[in-house]
């Protein structure tokens, strides 16, 4: 063997591929566990997108998938871009357009506004428009671009790839035009969803009150869901992989994430917030304290159809089923009483008793 020429542990103690492409792009980094609000958070120039942006990497996404808001100016629009990650974008503020075509296709535009949720298919070519030429319109997007930044490890081929994904588009009019198919469990696929702040959900108890429905999106393998819960209620504590970015669309409240035999932390949330379930197989639980439905968007791996990756979330019906029976839910009977004492305090504070005909009280 000829003398190494340097140590290996050099080489594995840089930056991960992604941090380092991060570093490049130089727009603000935020981390911790929660943005208290999408709508204020600090953006900066971002010269490759065109407009201001901040990544959002929340604790215990493990660089399986990441956030980032973006804002573009009034009458502005993006750079056209294509990627070899998936994308789920989220209108926080504002109304514009999205160009979306492939190699060989013609353009198909559509229009969003705020609430609206859709996903360029898989390193289609887009471009995003402010439709508004006096307010600046701003969107947060879960990507799983630090899995296939780390994997690939070359930055050109992330988004100067140049094959069609037809079998995920095919450029077929009416792609972006909201009509969809219904499924049994509460799911809608659909390529467009105008506006998620609306959408009619479906009564789901296994987890407590209330209601919810998943969205498969253009193939992919990430996806979303949206669930309410009613004013002074809180769900069941599950866990699972901690991929899920959660963003309230309504109502106040807090979340309580731990680990297996350790301690909370709390996360207070309101409209506007995002956060995830903490690290990997945390427990987390919800809390509405407020005196409306408490409404959220929740953008994660794990789509119906290719959710086979076995990090990116515990494989159903675990879900929902009890720790007790091998599950991964803690159910009202079996938690923790302190779990409802400092539920009952924090609702004292506002004048309000919990409205949990499930639980212990
Ligand atoms: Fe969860």
């Amino acid at each position: 063997m000829t003398t190494p020429e340097k140590s290996m542990e050099n080489i594995v103690a840089q930056a991960a591929p992604y941090e380092q492409w991060q570093k490049t792009e130089g727009i603000p980094v935020l981390r911790g566990h929660s943005v208290d609000d999408l709508k204020t958070a600090e953006v900066g120039p971002w010269a490759r997108k065109g407009g201001k942006g901040a990544f959002v990497n929340l604790d215990g996404t493990e660089m399986s998938a990441d956030g980032y808001i973006c804002e573009i100016p009034p009458g502005g629009s993006q750079n056209p871009e294509r990627h070899m990650f998936e994308e789920i974008i989220f209108i926080l503020e504002g109304r514009g357009a999205a160009t979306v075509w492939n190699k060989d296709g013609r353009k198909q535009t559509f229009e969003w506004g705020r609430g609206s949720l859709f996903t360029p298919p898989l390193n289609t070519w887009h471009q995003i428009f402010n439709g508004q030429g006096d307010k600046p319109a701003r969107y947060v997007a879960i990507t799983n671009a630090p899995l296939m930044i780390n994997l690939f490890h070359n930055v050109d081929f992330m988004f100067n790839c140049d094959y069609d994904f037809r079998d995920r588009y095919s450029g077929a009019d009416g792609f972006f035009s909201g009509k969809g198919k219904n499924y049994a469990e509460r799911i809608w696929e659909s390529n467009f969803i105008s506006n998620v702040y609306d959408f009619k959900l479906q009564e789901w108890k296994q987890r407590g009150p209330g209601a919810n429905v998943m969205f498969e999106m253009a193939d992919n393998t990430t996806a979303a869901h949206v669930s309410e819960f009613p004013m002074a209620s809180y769900k069941k504590a599950h866990r699972h992989a901690s991929t899920a970015h959660l963003i309230i669309l309504s109502g106040q409240g807090y979340s309580l994430l731990w680990p297996d035999d350790g301690e909370w932390e709390r996360v207070d949330w309101h409209t506007g917030s995002m956060f995830n379930n903490g690290h990997d197989r945390w427990f987390h639980q919800h809390f509405n304290t407020g005196r409306e439905p408490a409404r959220y968007l929740a953008l994660h791996w794990q789509s119906r159809k290719y959710g086979t990756l076995s990090f990116s979330c515990s494989r159903r019906p675990l879900g929902w089923i009890s720790v007790k029976e091998g599950g991964a839910q803690i159910e009202y009977e079996d938690e923790d009483p302190r779990i409802m004492e400092l539920f009952k305090k924090e609702l004292g504070k506002v004048g309000l008793k919990p409205q949990m005909p499930g639980a212990k009280s």
